[in-house]
Protein backbone atom coordinates (compact mmCIF):
# COMPACT_ATOMS: atom_id res chain seq x y z
CA UNK A 1 0.00 0.00 0.00
CA UNK A 2 1.29 3.41 -0.52
CA UNK A 3 2.26 5.87 2.19
CA UNK A 4 -0.65 8.07 1.97
CA UNK A 5 -2.26 8.99 5.51
CA UNK A 6 -4.88 11.60 6.39
CA UNK A 7 -4.22 14.22 8.67
CA UNK A 8 -7.10 16.06 9.98
CA UNK A 9 -7.27 19.48 12.07
CA UNK A 10 -9.53 22.34 13.13
CA UNK A 11 -9.26 25.35 16.03
CA UNK A 12 -11.91 25.61 18.20
CA UNK A 13 -14.21 27.26 15.47
CA UNK A 14 -15.15 25.29 12.41
CA UNK A 15 -18.26 25.78 10.34
CA UNK A 16 -19.56 23.35 7.71
CA UNK A 17 -19.95 24.22 3.95
CA UNK A 18 -21.41 21.94 1.54
CA UNK A 19 -19.89 19.35 -0.17
CA UNK A 20 -17.18 20.86 -2.61
CA UNK A 21 -16.15 18.06 -4.64
CA UNK A 22 -12.63 17.91 -7.00
CA UNK A 23 -9.75 19.81 -5.51
CA UNK A 24 -10.19 22.41 -3.78
CA UNK A 25 -8.01 25.83 -4.98
CA UNK A 26 -7.11 26.59 -1.75
CA UNK A 27 -4.64 23.93 -0.76
CA UNK A 28 -1.11 24.71 -1.44
CA UNK A 29 0.79 22.69 -3.48
CA UNK A 30 3.57 20.62 -1.88
CA UNK A 31 5.52 17.58 -3.00
CA UNK A 32 2.87 15.62 -1.26
CA UNK A 33 -0.05 17.73 -1.99
CA UNK A 34 -2.44 18.57 0.77
CA UNK A 35 -6.27 18.33 -0.40
CA UNK A 36 -9.04 19.24 1.71
CA UNK A 37 -11.13 16.34 3.30
CA UNK A 38 -14.33 15.29 2.41
CA UNK A 39 -16.46 14.73 5.54
CA UNK A 40 -20.28 13.19 4.83
CA UNK A 41 -21.13 15.33 2.21
CA UNK A 42 -19.14 18.32 3.84
CA UNK A 43 -16.42 19.89 3.84
CA UNK A 44 -14.97 21.41 7.27
CA UNK A 45 -13.11 24.93 7.45
CA UNK A 46 -12.82 26.96 10.08
CA UNK A 47 -15.87 28.04 12.16
CA UNK A 48 -17.22 25.74 15.15
CA UNK A 49 -16.20 22.59 16.11
CA UNK A 50 -16.11 19.84 14.17
CA UNK A 51 -15.45 17.12 16.62
CA UNK A 52 -19.18 15.43 16.20
CA UNK A 53 -18.26 15.10 12.59
CA UNK A 54 -17.60 12.01 10.87
CA UNK A 55 -14.04 12.44 9.84
CA UNK A 56 -12.94 13.49 13.16
CA UNK A 57 -14.55 10.37 14.89
CA UNK A 58 -13.69 7.90 12.75
CA UNK A 59 -10.13 8.24 11.72
CA UNK A 60 -8.47 7.34 14.66
CA UNK A 61 -4.84 8.00 12.31
CA UNK A 62 -6.37 11.73 12.24
CA UNK A 63 -3.91 14.48 13.77
CA UNK A 64 -5.34 17.43 14.99
CA UNK A 65 -2.14 19.91 13.36
CA UNK A 66 -4.21 22.93 11.55
CA UNK A 67 -7.12 25.05 11.28
CA UNK A 68 -8.87 23.16 8.45
CA UNK A 69 -8.53 19.08 7.55
CA UNK A 70 -6.23 18.53 5.14
CA UNK A 71 -4.92 14.45 3.90
CA UNK A 72 -1.88 14.06 2.02
CA UNK A 73 -2.45 12.70 -1.10
CA UNK A 74 -1.23 8.84 -1.92
CA UNK A 75 -2.23 5.84 -3.37
CA UNK A 76 -6.13 6.34 -3.52
CA UNK A 77 -8.32 8.31 -3.67
CA UNK A 78 -11.28 6.04 -1.64
CA UNK A 79 -14.82 7.33 -1.24
CA UNK A 80 -16.50 4.78 1.85
CA UNK A 81 -20.81 4.43 1.73
CA UNK A 82 -22.51 4.12 4.87
CA UNK A 83 -19.38 5.17 6.92
CA UNK A 84 -21.35 5.75 9.80
CA UNK A 85 -22.44 2.02 10.07
CA UNK A 86 -20.67 -0.11 11.93
CA UNK A 87 -18.80 -1.68 9.11
CA UNK A 88 -18.65 1.68 7.14
CA UNK A 89 -16.69 2.75 10.17
CA UNK A 90 -14.34 0.21 10.21
CA UNK A 91 -13.73 0.58 6.43
CA UNK A 92 -13.16 4.35 7.27
CA UNK A 93 -10.85 3.25 9.65
CA UNK A 94 -8.83 0.82 7.93
CA UNK A 95 -8.83 2.65 4.77
CA UNK A 96 -7.67 6.13 6.15
CA UNK A 97 -4.41 4.96 7.21
CA UNK A 98 -3.27 4.73 3.56
CA UNK A 99 -5.31 6.23 1.42
CA UNK A 100 -7.43 9.60 1.13
CA UNK A 101 -10.75 8.46 2.32
CA UNK A 102 -14.51 10.39 1.86
CA UNK A 103 -17.10 9.49 4.12
CA UNK A 104 -20.79 9.23 2.55
CA UNK A 105 -23.96 8.41 5.05
CA UNK A 106 -27.09 9.81 5.55
CA UNK A 107 -28.30 12.76 6.00
CA UNK A 108 -26.39 14.28 3.72
CA UNK A 109 -25.24 11.62 1.37
CA UNK A 110 -28.52 9.69 0.12
CA UNK A 111 -27.47 7.26 -1.83
CA UNK A 112 -31.05 7.29 -3.76
CA UNK A 113 -30.25 10.61 -4.92
CA UNK A 114 -29.66 10.77 -8.44
CA UNK A 115 -27.34 14.42 -7.54
CA UNK A 116 -25.16 11.96 -5.42
CA UNK A 117 -24.11 10.33 -8.79
CA UNK A 118 -22.26 13.47 -9.96
CA UNK A 119 -21.24 15.20 -6.98
CA UNK A 120 -19.46 11.75 -6.01
CA UNK A 121 -18.09 11.18 -9.63
CA UNK A 122 -16.80 14.61 -9.70
CA UNK A 123 -14.71 14.05 -6.66
CA UNK A 124 -12.78 11.27 -8.97
CA UNK A 125 -12.71 8.46 -6.85
CA UNK A 126 -10.34 5.95 -7.63
CA UNK A 127 -12.31 3.51 -5.68
CA UNK A 128 -15.62 3.49 -3.83
CA UNK A 129 -16.95 0.94 -1.06
CA UNK A 130 -19.81 0.71 -0.59
CA UNK A 131 -21.41 -0.48 2.32
CA UNK A 132 -24.67 1.96 2.86
CA UNK A 133 -28.05 -0.48 2.58
CA UNK A 134 -31.33 -0.43 4.49
CA UNK A 135 -30.26 -3.59 6.77
CA UNK A 136 -32.70 -4.09 8.78
CA UNK A 137 -34.38 -7.12 7.32
CA UNK A 138 -37.25 -7.27 9.32
CA UNK A 139 -38.20 -3.85 7.98
CA UNK A 140 -37.49 -4.65 4.95
CA UNK A 141 -40.12 -6.99 4.74
CA UNK A 142 -42.45 -4.52 5.82
CA UNK A 143 -41.78 -2.40 3.26
CA UNK A 144 -40.08 -3.57 0.21
CA UNK A 145 -40.00 -0.88 -2.07
CA UNK A 146 -37.73 1.32 0.71
CA UNK A 147 -35.79 -1.78 0.46
CA UNK A 148 -35.30 -1.63 -3.36
CA UNK A 149 -35.45 1.87 -3.19
CA UNK A 150 -31.63 1.97 -0.92
CA UNK A 151 -30.76 -1.40 -1.57
CA UNK A 152 -31.07 -1.51 -5.40
CA UNK A 153 -31.42 1.83 -7.17
CA UNK A 154 -29.29 3.41 -4.28
CA UNK A 155 -26.58 0.59 -5.53
CA UNK A 156 -27.37 1.68 -9.34
CA UNK A 157 -26.38 5.35 -8.25
CA UNK A 158 -23.20 4.19 -6.34
CA UNK A 159 -22.49 1.31 -9.67
CA UNK A 160 -23.10 4.67 -12.20
CA UNK A 161 -20.93 7.21 -9.98
CA UNK A 162 -17.84 4.52 -10.50
CA UNK A 163 -18.72 4.44 -14.60
CA UNK A 164 -18.55 7.58 -14.83
CA UNK A 165 -15.47 8.09 -12.77
CA UNK A 166 -13.69 5.32 -14.00
CA UNK A 167 -13.75 3.96 -10.45
CA UNK A 168 -13.54 0.70 -9.00
CA UNK A 169 -16.19 -0.54 -7.27
CA UNK A 170 -16.77 -2.90 -3.97
CA UNK A 171 -20.25 -3.70 -2.93
CA UNK A 172 -21.11 -4.92 0.05
CA UNK A 173 -23.34 -7.81 0.05
CA UNK A 174 -24.75 -10.32 2.17
CA UNK A 175 -25.32 -14.43 2.62
CA UNK A 176 -28.99 -14.01 2.09
CA UNK A 177 -29.09 -14.04 -1.51
CA UNK A 178 -28.77 -17.75 -0.68
CA UNK A 179 -32.43 -19.35 0.19
CA UNK A 180 -30.26 -21.32 3.00
CA UNK A 181 -31.58 -24.88 1.77
CA UNK A 182 -28.15 -26.13 0.94
CA UNK A 183 -26.50 -28.38 3.39
CA UNK A 184 -22.81 -27.49 2.67
CA UNK A 185 -21.33 -23.88 3.27
CA UNK A 186 -22.20 -22.04 -0.33
CA UNK A 187 -19.63 -20.59 -2.49
CA UNK A 188 -19.65 -18.00 -4.76
CA UNK A 189 -20.38 -20.14 -7.65
CA UNK A 190 -23.71 -21.39 -6.22
CA UNK A 191 -26.64 -20.11 -7.59
CA UNK A 192 -28.53 -16.86 -5.40
CA UNK A 193 -31.91 -17.55 -4.32
CA UNK A 194 -33.37 -15.12 -1.83
CA UNK A 195 -36.39 -16.11 -0.18
CA UNK A 196 -36.93 -12.31 2.06
CA UNK A 197 -37.30 -8.78 0.23
CA UNK A 198 -34.00 -7.71 2.21
CA UNK A 199 -31.86 -10.60 0.08
CA UNK A 200 -34.00 -9.70 -3.05
CA UNK A 201 -33.22 -6.09 -2.80
CA UNK A 202 -29.34 -7.00 -2.53
CA UNK A 203 -29.21 -9.47 -4.87
CA UNK A 204 -31.05 -6.78 -7.67
CA UNK A 205 -27.94 -4.64 -6.20
CA UNK A 206 -25.60 -6.83 -7.13
CA UNK A 207 -27.02 -7.10 -10.87
CA UNK A 208 -26.46 -3.72 -11.07
CA UNK A 209 -22.97 -3.75 -10.20
CA UNK A 210 -22.80 -6.15 -12.76
CA UNK A 211 -24.47 -4.73 -15.49
CA UNK A 212 -22.89 -0.83 -14.50
CA UNK A 213 -19.25 -1.78 -13.89
CA UNK A 214 -16.62 -4.01 -15.14
CA UNK A 215 -14.11 -3.21 -12.46
CA UNK A 216 -15.84 -4.05 -9.42
CA UNK A 217 -15.86 -7.24 -6.11
CA UNK A 218 -19.23 -8.10 -4.81
CA UNK A 219 -18.42 -8.96 -1.58
CA UNK A 220 -21.13 -11.18 0.44
CA UNK A 221 -20.35 -11.35 4.38
CA UNK A 222 -22.51 -12.65 7.03
CA UNK A 223 -23.70 -11.96 10.86
CA UNK A 224 -21.03 -8.72 11.23
CA UNK A 225 -20.79 -7.26 14.34
CA UNK A 226 -18.49 -4.87 15.47
CA UNK A 227 -18.34 -1.51 17.85
CA UNK A 228 -21.43 1.30 17.42
CA UNK A 229 -23.46 -1.49 15.72
CA UNK A 230 -27.08 -2.61 16.38
CA UNK A 231 -26.19 -6.17 16.32
CA UNK A 232 -27.06 -9.36 17.61
CA UNK A 233 -24.20 -9.35 20.17
CA UNK A 234 -25.78 -6.16 21.25
CA UNK A 235 -29.30 -7.59 21.69
CA UNK A 236 -28.30 -10.49 23.42
CA UNK A 237 -26.40 -9.24 25.85
CA UNK A 238 -28.83 -6.51 26.50
CA UNK A 239 -32.02 -8.73 26.36
CA UNK A 240 -29.53 -11.11 28.96
CA UNK A 241 -29.44 -8.26 31.58
CA UNK A 242 -33.36 -7.41 31.59
CA UNK A 243 -34.31 -11.05 31.41
CA UNK A 244 -33.00 -13.87 33.16
CA UNK A 245 -33.68 -16.17 30.21
CA UNK A 246 -33.12 -16.45 26.74
CA UNK A 247 -34.62 -18.77 24.10
CA UNK A 248 -32.72 -18.42 20.92
CA UNK A 249 -33.38 -20.81 17.24
CA UNK A 250 -31.35 -23.21 16.80
CA UNK A 251 -32.14 -23.93 13.30
CA UNK A 252 -30.09 -20.41 11.87
CA UNK A 253 -26.76 -21.07 11.14
CA UNK A 254 -24.48 -19.04 9.58
CA UNK A 255 -21.19 -17.47 10.20
CA UNK A 256 -20.46 -14.24 12.92
CA UNK A 257 -18.17 -12.06 10.96
CA UNK A 258 -16.15 -9.39 13.00
CA UNK A 259 -16.25 -6.04 10.76
CA UNK A 260 -11.69 -5.21 11.78
CA UNK A 261 -11.42 -8.47 10.28
CA UNK A 262 -13.93 -7.85 7.15
CA UNK A 263 -12.55 -4.55 6.63
CA UNK A 264 -9.13 -5.80 6.68
CA UNK A 265 -9.61 -8.70 4.54
CA UNK A 266 -11.75 -6.29 2.21
CA UNK A 267 -8.52 -3.86 1.79
CA UNK A 268 -6.07 -6.39 1.47
CA UNK A 269 -8.63 -7.42 -1.86
CA UNK A 270 -8.81 -4.26 -3.21
CA UNK A 271 -5.01 -4.18 -3.75
CA UNK A 272 -5.38 -7.23 -6.01
CA UNK A 273 -7.80 -5.62 -8.73
CA UNK A 274 -8.74 -9.70 -9.00
CA UNK A 275 -12.23 -8.33 -9.55
CA UNK A 276 -15.16 -11.04 -9.21
CA UNK A 277 -17.55 -12.14 -6.74
CA UNK A 278 -16.18 -13.03 -3.24
CA UNK A 279 -17.19 -14.39 -0.01
CA UNK A 280 -15.61 -12.36 3.35
CA UNK A 281 -16.62 -14.29 6.62
CA UNK A 282 -14.61 -15.53 9.70
CA UNK A 283 -13.97 -19.01 9.65
CA UNK A 284 -16.45 -21.74 11.26
CA UNK A 285 -19.95 -21.60 11.60
CA UNK A 286 -22.33 -22.10 14.18
CA UNK A 287 -26.04 -21.77 15.37
CA UNK A 288 -27.62 -18.36 16.68
CA UNK A 289 -28.10 -20.54 19.45
CA UNK A 290 -24.32 -21.99 20.18
CA UNK A 291 -23.51 -17.94 19.39
CA UNK A 292 -25.34 -16.48 21.90
CA UNK A 293 -24.17 -19.24 24.36
CA UNK A 294 -20.66 -18.19 24.12
CA UNK A 295 -21.61 -14.70 23.84
CA UNK A 296 -22.85 -14.87 27.62
CA UNK A 297 -20.09 -17.09 28.94
CA UNK A 298 -18.01 -14.89 27.68
CA UNK A 299 -19.73 -11.69 29.39
CA UNK A 300 -19.34 -13.85 32.66
CA UNK A 301 -23.62 -13.73 32.89
CA UNK A 302 -23.58 -16.98 34.81
CA UNK A 303 -27.12 -16.57 35.69
CA UNK A 304 -28.71 -16.22 32.39
CA UNK A 305 -30.62 -19.82 31.18
CA UNK A 306 -30.41 -20.34 27.25
CA UNK A 307 -33.29 -22.14 26.02
CA UNK A 308 -33.36 -23.81 22.04
CA UNK A 309 -36.04 -23.20 20.29
CA UNK A 310 -36.73 -23.47 16.34
CA UNK A 311 -37.63 -20.60 14.24
CA UNK A 312 -40.79 -21.11 13.93
CA UNK A 313 -41.80 -20.54 18.09
CA UNK A 314 -40.11 -17.28 17.22
CA UNK A 315 -42.12 -15.54 14.38
CA UNK A 316 -41.23 -12.59 12.61
CA UNK A 317 -42.03 -10.89 9.66
CA UNK A 318 -39.32 -12.17 7.30
CA UNK A 319 -38.10 -15.75 7.11
CA UNK A 320 -34.14 -15.89 6.98
CA UNK A 321 -32.27 -18.57 5.46
CA UNK A 322 -31.90 -21.59 7.57
CA UNK A 323 -28.19 -22.51 6.60
CA UNK A 324 -26.30 -20.16 4.69
CA UNK A 325 -23.01 -20.17 5.56
CA UNK A 326 -20.72 -18.97 3.00
CA UNK A 327 -17.21 -20.41 2.63
CA UNK A 328 -14.31 -17.82 1.38
CA UNK A 329 -13.70 -20.04 -1.75
CA UNK A 330 -12.48 -16.89 -4.18
CA UNK A 331 -10.62 -14.91 -1.54
CA UNK A 332 -8.15 -18.21 -0.34
CA UNK A 333 -7.05 -18.34 -3.83
CA UNK A 334 -5.50 -15.18 -3.43
CA UNK A 335 -4.26 -15.67 0.11
CA UNK A 336 -6.96 -13.73 2.18
CA UNK A 337 -7.55 -15.53 5.40
CA UNK A 338 -9.67 -14.60 8.32
CA UNK A 339 -9.55 -16.45 11.37
CA UNK A 340 -11.95 -18.01 13.32
CA UNK A 341 -15.55 -16.11 14.48
CA UNK A 342 -14.78 -17.06 18.35
CA UNK A 343 -11.05 -15.16 18.12
CA UNK A 344 -12.65 -12.35 16.93
CA UNK A 345 -16.05 -12.16 19.16
CA UNK A 346 -12.95 -12.79 21.97
CA UNK A 347 -11.53 -9.63 20.80
CA UNK A 348 -14.88 -7.77 20.90
CA UNK A 349 -15.89 -8.83 24.28
CA UNK A 350 -12.68 -7.64 25.02
CA UNK A 351 -12.07 -4.60 24.04
CA UNK A 352 -16.30 -3.86 24.39
CA UNK A 353 -15.10 -4.72 28.35
CA UNK A 354 -11.84 -2.07 28.60
CA UNK A 355 -14.02 0.76 26.85
N1 LIG B 1 -25.25 -6.46 9.52
C1 LIG B 1 -25.06 -7.67 9.00
O1 LIG B 1 -25.15 -8.70 9.70
C2 LIG B 1 -24.72 -7.81 7.53
C3 LIG B 1 -24.59 -9.09 7.01
C4 LIG B 1 -24.27 -9.22 5.65
C5 LIG B 1 -24.10 -8.11 4.86
N2 LIG B 1 -24.24 -6.87 5.40
C6 LIG B 1 -24.06 -5.72 4.51
O2 LIG B 1 -22.95 -4.98 5.01
C7 LIG B 1 -23.14 -3.59 4.71
C8 LIG B 1 -22.88 -2.77 5.97
O3 LIG B 1 -23.81 -3.18 6.94
P1 LIG B 1 -23.74 -2.71 8.46
O4 LIG B 1 -24.00 -3.89 9.29
O5 LIG B 1 -22.54 -1.87 8.68
O6 LIG B 1 -25.06 -1.83 8.50
P2 LIG B 1 -25.39 -0.48 9.25
O7 LIG B 1 -24.66 -0.43 10.55
O8 LIG B 1 -26.87 -0.40 9.25
O9 LIG B 1 -24.77 0.62 8.30
C9 LIG B 1 -25.37 1.02 7.11
C10 LIG B 1 -25.19 2.49 6.98
O10 LIG B 1 -25.76 2.91 5.74
C11 LIG B 1 -26.55 4.07 6.00
N3 LIG B 1 -27.60 4.21 4.99
C12 LIG B 1 -28.80 3.58 4.94
N4 LIG B 1 -29.50 4.03 3.90
C13 LIG B 1 -28.74 4.97 3.27
C14 LIG B 1 -28.91 5.80 2.16
N5 LIG B 1 -30.06 5.78 1.45
N6 LIG B 1 -27.92 6.65 1.80
C15 LIG B 1 -26.77 6.69 2.51
N7 LIG B 1 -26.54 5.93 3.58
C16 LIG B 1 -27.52 5.07 3.98
C17 LIG B 1 -27.13 3.82 7.37
O11 LIG B 1 -27.63 5.01 7.92
P3 LIG B 1 -28.87 4.92 8.98
O12 LIG B 1 -28.34 4.11 10.14
O13 LIG B 1 -29.14 6.35 9.30
O14 LIG B 1 -29.98 4.22 8.28
C18 LIG B 1 -25.90 3.28 8.09
O15 LIG B 1 -25.08 4.31 8.57
C19 LIG B 1 -24.55 -3.46 4.14
O16 LIG B 1 -24.45 -3.35 2.75
C20 LIG B 1 -25.22 -4.77 4.51
O17 LIG B 1 -26.20 -5.13 3.57
C21 LIG B 1 -24.54 -6.69 6.73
Amino acid sequence: MGLQKCQMGHRSAITLQPLVVGRPRTVPPSSRQQRMFGCGGFLMAEGVSGSDRPCATHVPHARITSTRIVCEVGQMRVAITGAKGQLGRALVSTFGVDHEVLPLDLPEDDIKDLALVSRLAAWRPDLVVHGAAMTNVDGCTLDPDAAYANNALGTRNIALACQRAGAELIYVSTNEVFDGLQETPYLEFDRPNPINAYGRSKLAGEDFVRMLSQRFYIVRTSWTFGHGGNHFVEKILRLAEERGQLRVVTDEVSTPTYVPDLSLAIAQLAETHVYGIYHLVNEGQCSRFDYARRIIELAGLTGVETVPILSKDYPRPSKPPPNAVLRNYCAASLGIRLRRWEEGLEDYMGSRRAS
